[in-house]
């Protein structure tokens, strides 16, 4: 099957879950909850799921065991996109192809939808009733460490720091590997554990390796299209060069940077290599090489 048909499938069972999880009709609260749902389910690539639910795959576990653990990444990624997007971060606009969350809903509740859909993850991961208690506590662990502050969140701070006269290549790989890759990886790892793999070191090493080597060209990409596409083809604010963001492109030529991106594709396909049944993942590196948005 392309690659295209397996993530449309994929995203359709993570989008069931997510409404399910997120159907609240509480008047009181339905201004949250009606910004929490608008951002999760504005659209989205739905990588994150889409990879635990490959690795899961791959290590031949059932898919209603990961798939509460893909709906508590995706509530984590979308809540880290609303925070990203406000005035006081990147100030960005658009978002999936619609007003971002704090032009919609304005910023105090655009703070807590992307507050509410964080911690709303952890439940949703912690009461997993398709997988035991000490997993769902191992999910627990790995997701917030990825989220937390020496992840994703030590990764926008990373992204924030004040601009360097001469800015060090490290520290931007450093950045990219936290802000992004934290969370890339936890879903490759979700996916291990939903498998009841999570013991095997063989398995945990592989899809470590091929999410910290798809997570850096992710990133590498994302910074590549801010540069080259139009708002209207991402479906989001270009805001790096407005905000002097330390980029990719700061160090290198687009085509230097893209090669780069290559480079870390073919080690993220190799890294599954002695796996049956690799095919979709290593597709799925290829795609996202590949993506116009
Ligand atoms: C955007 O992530 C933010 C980055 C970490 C680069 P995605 O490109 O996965 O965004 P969606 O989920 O498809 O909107
Ligand atoms: C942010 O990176 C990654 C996150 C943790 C949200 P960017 O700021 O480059 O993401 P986009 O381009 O706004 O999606
Ligand atoms: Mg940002
Ligand atoms: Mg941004
Ligand atoms: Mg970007």
């Amino acid at each position: 099957m392309e690659i295209q048909k397996v993530l449309e499938t994929m995203a359709e069972k993570t989008d069931q879950v997510l409404a399910k999880a997120l159907s609240c009709q509480d008047p009181d609260i339905l201004p949250l909850w009606d910004a929490m749902r608008y951002s999760v389910q504005g659209g989205g690539k739905r990588i994150r799921p889409a990879l635990a639910q490959l690795f899961c795959r791959l290590f031949g576990g059932s898919e209603e065991k990961v798939l509460p653990y893909a709906a508590a990444l995706e509530c984590i990624h979308t809540y880290s996109l609303i925070h990203d997007d406000l005035p006081c971060m990147d100030d960005d606009d658009l978002r999936r192809g619609r007003p971002s969350c704090h032009k919609q809903f304005g910023e105090a509740r655009a703070v807590l939808a992307g507050d509410g859909l964080l911690t709303y993850a952890f439940e949703l991961a912690a009461s997993n009733p398709y997988a035991t208690a000490s997993d769902n506590n191992r999910a627990v662990i790995l997701l917030a460490q990825a989220a937390g502050p020496l992840g994703m969140v030590a990764g926008q701070e990373m992204d924030l720091a004040e601009k360097q006269p001469t800015p060090a290549f490290e520290w931007l790989l450093k950045t990219h590997r936290l802000k992004t890759g934290a969370m890339i990886r936890c879903a490759a790892l979700l996916g291990v554990l939903a498998a009841g793999k999570y013991d095997d070191a063989q398995a945990v090493a592989a899809a470590t390796a091929y999410a910290d080597a798809v997570g850096l060209a992710f990133q590498i990409i994302d910074d590549l299209l801010d540069y080259t596409e139009s708002e209207a083809d991402t479906g989001k604010s270009a805001s790096d060069e407005a905000n002097d963001k330390l980029t990719f492109l700061r160090f290198m030529s687009p085509g230097d940077a893209f090669d780069f991106a290559v480079c870390q594709t073919v080690e993220a396909m190799r890294a599954i290599l002695p796996f049956e049944g690799n095919d979709q993942l290593t597709c799925l590196a290829r795609y996202l090489l590949l993506r116009t948005k």
